[in-house]
Order: C-alpha cells, then structure tokens, then sequence
C-alpha cells in the first residue's frame, strides 16, 4: 500500500512538477556547440596603432567625450589587441568549441577601401585565428559589429548607396585572407540597432537623428550589402572553402500589458488628435519609406544561410502618446503605439541590462520557430551585465535560466544548434562605456596590463560545457 502511495504521489510530482524533476540535469543535443562572443571596438584597442585608421567611434568618443556615460573611449579596452594569447587562453580554460569576435574594417582597410591593405592588421586576427585553431576553437567571424571607417561616414555611411560596392570589396577581402580558415561568417551584427539607433536616434555612433528618413535609407543599404556579401562567398568562396554566411538580428520580447493599454488609451485619445492635425498641417512631400524593387526583393530573399539571434531582455508594452508626441510621428495605428516600460518584478538590477525574463526568450523562440517555418538558429549573443564583481549569482541565475528556457524550446522543435554567451570578457559597453560589466572574466581597467579573472560565472559555463548538461 505504502508503495502504492509513493508511486501515486511521483506521479502527481512528475505532473504538475516534470520541469522540476529534470533539473537534476538537463542534457544538451548531441553536436550543440557553445562559445563566447567580443566585438572589434569593445575589445581590441590600440585604435591607432600599426597603421589602423579611424573609425566612427574613435572619432565620436574622440570629439564628444562625455556623451558616453563615463566620458570613455575604446582607446585601449581590453587591450585585445596585444592580448590574444590571453584570450585564446580562456576560450580554452573555458572548453568553448567556437569564438566570436568582429573584424575592424579601419585595421585591415586603412584607406576603407581594398587599394591599401594593413598587413599588421592582417597579421592580428592570423595570429588570433591560428591560436584558436591551434586549441581546436573555431572562429565566428563578423564582418561588421559596428566601427564603420570614419571616411566612409563622411561619405554618408550606410545612407550611401555605394556602401553596398565598398562592404562588398571588404568582404571579399575577409573571404580571401582568412577563409581558408573561418568556416562562420556573419554579415551584419543587428542591422536594425546600426539604422535606426545610429541614423534615426543618438544612441549609437553616428547619432545622426534622422528619424523616420535616415533609418530607412541605412535599412535599405545595409540589407543589399549584406546580401551583396552573401552572393559573394556563396558563388566565389562557399565552393572551395564550404562555410555558412548570415545575419545576426537582435530580437527582444514585447509582451503586451493590456491593463495599462486601457488606462492609457482613454486617457491620451486627445492628445493623438492634437499631434494628429499638426502633422496634417506640415505632412511629409513624399513617403519616407525608401523602396526596394522587385529584383532587389529577389537578390535579398534567402540569403542568409541560418538565423542568427542576439536577445537579452523582454519589455511590457502598451500605448504611451509621449514616446510618439517626442517622435513627431502622429499617424501610427493604434497597434503600433507602444511605449516601453519596465515592471519592477522583472529587475534583478537596475539597467536593461539586468532583467531576467527567461520565459521572454522561450517565447521569442517559439514565436521564430511557428512564423519563420523552424529555421535553424544560433544564438550568437545572450548575457546579463552583472553587478556582482567576482562573485557574479546574478548572472548565473540568468543563464541557468535562460538556458533552461532555451532546451524548453528545443525539446519542442526548435532547430537550435549553437549558444553564445555575451560576453567572453569586460568590454566597453558602447554609450554606457565601461559602466556595465557583461564578462564571464572580469577586466581590471586600473591596471595597464589589463589583467583578466574568471568569474564565479566563468566556472558554471566551464562546467556546462565540459558535463553538456544543466545541472541545478
Ligand atoms: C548587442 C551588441 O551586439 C553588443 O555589441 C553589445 O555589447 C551587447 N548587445 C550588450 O548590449
């Protein structure tokens, strides 16, 4: 009898608990592979050395200092450049089966263009590739996280439609110093951040403010580059060298807080009406929306050879006419009205940066897998700007979590085969400077030498990689 009730009550536990009962170790599939990921200008440093010219940050961080959180630069950061011995040593003291890390363009192209090529920039990333390959640790490399050359700003940047012929040239240049080696390649890192955060807002360099025009014209531009990088290995390259080439999207969770949207709505309905008839008053002569045409459509379709997906966080929405009066946009339908909030619930921390929604990015997942017919994915960038020091919980509760949350979607289809954690070291965290830590290794940046230690979180990762398995 007693038996009876022990095998009743498991049964009842596996139930309403089967999440619980698998956490004694959650195994991941057969060939996943998992790395770390750093970016060009976040790491490498040495911004004028050995021939490198400047690019948009230098010249930003250069010319407005302290319109980044801390009044920083990338300057020297984390000294990557002359580091990487360092690095690659982590990657192995971490067991990673790949790195992620960024090309400068500035570096290898100092003219930006393919007329001149830096050999002290191409010896770099030889060193660094040939280091890792050394250790069995595959490079994914991208193409372009965000330091564009500063001459081909002053050019118009992404707004020039000629970029699609200079980013083509500069990958075709990546394609044949290195891809005899670099078996991943990724075009753009998260092309809307670079429009509309650069060109429509102040929030990345070139902070051109564009908004609504200058978005557009980047979107377009960078989509044919991109794609224009695709054609290029896949007819010149991909036969002899026989890698994969794609994007990487930044994707967060928006869910809606339908509870505020009534409160909100009602009340703000004349203001709309107000912003309304001012815009009737000045209208626009023409649509902003710059036009693909049908071949262009066609030579953008399918190029990218799996998803690739950056996500952080999740974020409430609802309609909040001050995010839309600031904008001077008024004539958004209402579904499109929505201001971001943070609900306190979901802060660890106090930034963006330090929420922790797992079920955000379980449904994120699900979303791609139901609207996007399963495509294959990495997740090329995922990480939680811990407050912690050394002794990070903070960020190992997140990733707990949200690898959890990731096998959940796996083990309902989703086709997900690579993990990339944000980030392999301290870096400079953009606007924010060197404000937010995302490393699994902390970098003390009093120090000249720029000494780098693994974090309690650097332990948890080494011990996934090494068992494959979550344990809790
Ligand atoms: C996205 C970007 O790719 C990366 O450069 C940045 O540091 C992280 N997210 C964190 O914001």
């Amino acid at each position: 009898m007693s038996r009876y009730i022990i095998l009743l009550l498991s049964f009842y536990a596996a139930v309403c608990h089967g999440h619980k009962l698998r956490q004694n170790g959650r195994q991941f599939p057969e060939g996943f592979l998992f790395g770390a990921a750093t970016a060009s200008y976040q790491v490498e440093g040495a911004w004028n050395e050995d021939g490198k010219s400047e690019n948009i940050w230098d010249h930003m961080t250069h010319n407005d200092p302290c319109i980044i959180k801390d009044c920083s630069n990338g300057d020297i950061a984390a000294d990557s450049y002359h580091k990487y011995q360092r690095d690659v040593e982590m990657m192995r003291e971490l067991g990673l089966d790949f790195y992620r890390f960024s090309i400068s363009w500035s570096r290898i192209m100092p003219t930006s263009f393919p007329d001149q090529i830096n050999q002290a920039g191409v010896d770099y990333y030889n060193n660094l590739i040939n280091e890792m390959l050394k250790y069995n640790i595959e490079p994914m490399v991208t193409l372009y996280h965000w330091d564009l050359p500063q001459k081909l700003q002053e050019l118009g940047g992404w707004a020039n439609p000629h970029i699609v012929d200079w980013y083509g040239d500069y990958a075709r240049t990546m394609f044949q110093l290195f891809g005899d080696r670099v078996k991943y390649w990724i075009t753009i890192n998260e092309p809307y951040q670079v429009c509309y955060q650069g060109y429509g807002d102040v929030l990345k360099a070139p902070r051109l403010n564009l908004k609504g025009i200058g978005e557009y014209m980047c979107g377009k531009n960078i989509l044919l580059a991109h794609a224009r990088a695709y054609h290029i290995y896949d007819e010149e390259f991909r036969p002899s060298q026989g890698g994969i080439i794609f994007i990487s999207y930044s994707a967060q969770w928006y869910e809606p807080d339908t509870e505020k949207r009534y409160r909100c709505c009602r009340r703000s309905q004349p203001v709309h009406e107000k912003v309304a008839a001012k815009s009737a008053a000045q209208g626009f002569a023409r649509s902003r929306l710059v036009e693909l045409s049908p071949e262009e459509v066609e030579y953008i379709r399918g190029t990218s050879d799996i998803f690739g997906l950056n996500h952080y966080v999740s974020f409430l929405v609802y309609r909040n006419e001050s995010v839309y009066g600031s904008y001077d946009i008024p004539s958004f339908s209402d579904d499109l009205e929505v201001g971001l909030y943070q609900k306190n619930e979901w802060l660890i921390g106090e930034s963006d940066f330090t929420k922790v929604v797992p079920w955000g990015f379980y449904n994120l997942l699900t979303k791609i897998r139901e609207d996007y017919n399963n495509p294959t994915i990495f997740i090329t960038e995922n990480g939680f700007a811990s407050r912690g020091g050394l002794n990070d919980d903070d960020r190992i509760t997140y990733y707990r979590l949200y690898l959890d949350a990731m096998l959940d979607a796996i083990a309902e289809g989703s086709d997900i085969r690579a993990y990339t954690t944000w980030s392999l070291m301290d870096n400079y965290e953009w606007m924010y400077g060197y404000t937010e830590r995302f490393g699994l290794y902390e970098i003390n940046y009093n120090d000249p030498e720029r000494p780098r230690t693994p974090r309690k979180s650097a332990f948890m990762y080494k011990e996934i990689l090494r068992s494959r398995t979550l344990d809790f």
